[in-house]
């Protein structure tokens, strides 16, 4: 069985168009699959940092601001995002933390649904995914309690019947962090949209390994991080998307001098800049944020419909191996078979995860392990082989043939 599944993966590696990414990455023997949480580290990105450092904050100091795009960093960078994620140029802004745009978004979005109604028709509820990223939760909870509205968890698949004329936004995950489980955009916004309210999309466990389609699917608000898919390294800035008809709306709770129409007027009043400037807050994080910029590099030329095939087929193949190598009844898989409701990762439930995941990485696989029972397995496309997906899997399988 052994030979076997390892000349299936000989076979799907030489046919894997998307195989000489890997040498793009700086990588080693490990198998790593834990870029749903870091992604690797894309092998221009050094020198960038270096010439960013040593030269425009070194020698050019402030004249980069203008002369090395310092200032315009965040639109641009947003603009080289937008096709990952369905967007046209203009609608995403780079910057800030993906909680922070969480809080711009949904204060946003109520904004938007109180502008829009007759005062007083009391649109006072908002829906946030009952399964979601902590974060979202808190944040959701918080913008509902400065906004005097109330929320109300439900699960992604409860959001169409939990819909209604009170319901001012909705803040949902594409994939479920701890799942995999891909949640219906398509349907779940046109739903969203049908009671009249306004839909916010996390995009963290999408954004880069699946297509996504924000304009197409008329998404109102999203926002994601840039440090998993997109490999733009530890804590770089995330991304705010804002649909273009909606950005004149777009009534920021933390505008700053970097969103004003004016920033270098220096005035008393606040004036907010047109379209995705708006979406700024204060002086941008520019070695991040540039680091970030060179990562976004490894993307050119790659088809995000090629990404999601290969995803699809490295976990189709994982699944298939773990059956084969890991003992009866010793995980249980907590992600969708189906294609159609499937992210780019694959969550095992099983006794003992920390301790089964620490001697994973002592064995040279990398993944992680979420509380209380399960091993998280994410599988980056652009670097990972589906020689890595075999080892895994029979790795796992003698670490739980072992601790039986
Ligand atoms: C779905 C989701 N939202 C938000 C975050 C984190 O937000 P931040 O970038 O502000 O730490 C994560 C981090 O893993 C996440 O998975």
């Amino acid at each position: 069985m052994k030979a076997e599944l390892a000349m299936k993966a000989e076979k799907l590696d030489a046919d894997d168009e998307l195989a000489g990414k890997r040498a793009e990455f700086v990588l080693d023997e490990v198998v790593y699959l834990d870029g749903n949480s870091l992604g690797a580290l894309p092998a221009n990105v050094p020198g960038r940092v270096e010439d960013v450092v040593l030269r425009q904050w070194g020698r050019l100091r402030i004249r980069s601001w203008d002369e090395s795009g310092w200032w315009t960093a965040p639109e641009r960078i947003g603009d080289r995002i937008a096709p990952l994620v369905g967007a046209a140029a203009g609608q995403v802004v780079v910057g800030d933390s993906t909680s922070v745009n969480v809080f711009k978004a949904v204060v946003a979005a109520i904004r938007m649904a109180e502008s829009a109604e007759p005062a007083g028709s009391g649109r006072d509820e908002i829906l946030v995914d009952a399964t979601t990223f902590p974060t979202d939760g808190y944040i959701a909870e918080s913008a509902a309690r400065m906004t005097g509205r109330t929320l109300r968890p439900v699960t992604p698949a409860e959001v169409p019947a939990a819909l209604s004329e009170r319901t001012a936004a909705v803040l949902l995950n594409h994939v479920d962090y701890r799942t995999g489980r891909l949640h219906d955009l398509p349907s779940l916004t046109a739903a969203v949209h049908a009671a009249g309210a306004y839909a916010v999309w996390d995009l963290c466990h999408s954004a880069g390994a699946l297509p996504v389609g924000l304009d197409e699917h008329g998404v109102d608000l999203a926002v994601g991080c840039t440090y998993k898919y997109l490999n733009g390294g530890p804590g770089s800035p995330a991304y705010l998307y804002v649909r273009r008809d909606l950005q004149d709306r777009f009534d920021s709770p933390l505008p700053g001098w970097n969103s004003h129409a004016d920033p270098f007027g220096m005035r008393g009043d606040f004036t907010p800049a047109d379209g995705a400037p708006r979406g700024r807050v204060g002086t941008p994080d520019i070695l991040s944020m540039l680091a970030l910029e060179a990562a976004l590099e490894v993307w050119d030329g790659v088809s995000i419909e090629a990404v999601r095939a290969k995803s699809l087929a490295l976990t189709d193949f994982f699944l298939e191996c773990v059956a084969a190598y890991v003992p009866e009844g010793r995980v249980e898989s907590v992600t969708p078979v189906a294609h159609g409701e499937r992210g780019s990762q694959v969550a095992l439930r099983c006794e003992g995860a920390g301790d089964v995941m620490k001697a994973l990485v002592e064995h040279g696989v990398v993944g992680d392990f979420r509380r209380p029972d399960v091993l998280r397995f994410g599988f980056t496309p652009l670097y990972v082989g589906f020689a890595d997906v075999e080892r895994a899997a029979r790795v796992l399988g003698q670490v739980l043939a072992r601790s039986a």
